[in-house]
């Protein structure tokens, strides 16, 4: 019996050494120690021995387990510390590694742009005002005074939806969708899309922006207007900026003015930017018609009012000498990141 005992001392510990994780020393400890294990086996036969042997054999069943346990424990301990070790050298992270930057958005040009001309107005009193893109020919044409068979219809190449639903050629519709709801003091500018079924080049799309403007109160006249068109210009383009007012004519104002910037480029003298102009043309403007106050339900002999319409695409070109029209819409990054 103290053969069997030293016997199963050796091979559990021959075993322990060899046990991988602390699995396999569980199952040994089942083995050796276990209720059923092979130490348990041995002690169930005590009975058979002599009173003067069992003491003998029974202490050193105690020291047998006891080793075996100290075993166990050694073993694990030399387990654990070996899976920590790995776990270390496979979680090794490298903090000298240059970083992960998420890539930032940021305003197309165009936004951008009309987000300072947004803010221009508004500093001066002004509201932002809006209307349908898909538009009905009274809004667009009719009540601007621009009557069927009217030569300015030619001029804009409108999108047909039916005979009488079109797609929107310009902002000034808002205008009047505005003085219909609202009585003055009326101070609003409208930017927005508009359509027109022009061929695609550097300087047309079938869809642009426009700014549209419109002021009516009592007692407002052109040099409202002028004032407050050359102080947009300059808050935009800067105070040297300089402005001409040239007579025009638009059906839904009169009088009408086309305003210009002289060109920064070569102020005034004629150069490549300007097509030898010494002047660039910036926006349509003018007294609002009587005609159209009347059909807006606005009393052409209490209330005078004036409006303005601007393309944004070229004035975003002019403020970033872009000349190509047709990269504001391909969303390509690298055009985009140089804003
Ligand atoms: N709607 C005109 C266009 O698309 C621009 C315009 C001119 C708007 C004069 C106005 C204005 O409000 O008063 O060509």
């Amino acid at each position: 019996m103290i053969n069997a005992l030293q016997t199963i001392q050796k091979q559990a510990a021959e075993a322990l050494d060899s046990a991988a994780d602390l699995r396999a020393i569980d199952d040994l400890r089942v083995r050796y120690l276990g209720k059923k294990g092979e130490l348990t086996a041995i002690l169930k036969q005590m009975g058979k021995l002599s009173a003067e042997e069992r003491p003998k054999v029974g202490q050193l069943a105690n020291e047998v387990r006891a080793a075996i346990e100290r075993l166990i424990d050694e073993r694990s301990a030399a387990v654990r510390a070996a899976q920590l070790e790995q776990r270390l050298i496979d979680e090794k992270l490298d903090v000298t590694l240059p970083g992960r930057a998420a890539p930032l958005g940021k305003a197309h040009p165009l936004t951008k742009v009309l987000d300072e001309v947004k803010e221009i107005f508004l500093g001066m009193g002004f509201s932002i005002a809006e209307g349908p893109e898909v538009e009905t020919d009274y809004y667009n044409f009719e009540a601007l005074n621009i009557p069927k068979n009217h030569p300015a219809r030619d001029t804009q190449d409108t999108f047909y939806i039916s005979d009488n639903v079109i797609l929107r050629t310009q902002t000034s519709p808002v205008q009047v969708r505005t003085m219909e709801k609202q009585k003055p003091p009326i101070r609003v500018i409208a930017p927005g899309r508009v359509y027109r079924s022009d061929a695609v080049d550097a300087t047309h799309s079938p869809l642009f922006h426009q700014v549209e403007g419109l002021v009516v109160d009592r007692g407002v006249t052109m040099a409202d207007l002028k004032g407050t068109l050359e102080l947009f210009v300059k808050r935009l383009y800067g105070d040297e900026s300089v402005v001409r007012f040239r007579p025009h004519h638009f059906p839904f104002t009169e009088p009408s003015a086309e305003l210009d910037v002289q060109c920064f480029a070569c102020h005034g003298e004629g150069c490549r930017l300007c097509k030898g102009e010494g002047w660039i043309e910036l926006l349509g403007c003018g007294m609002v018609h009587p005609k159209v106050l009347s059909i807006c339900g606005i009393d052409p002999e209490e209330y005078s009012g004036f409006a303005f319409g601007m393309g944004l695409e070229r004035i975003v070109m002019r403020r970033y000498g872009i000349d190509d029209l047709r990269l504001f819409y391909e969303n390509d990054l690298r055009f985009l990141n140089q804003f």
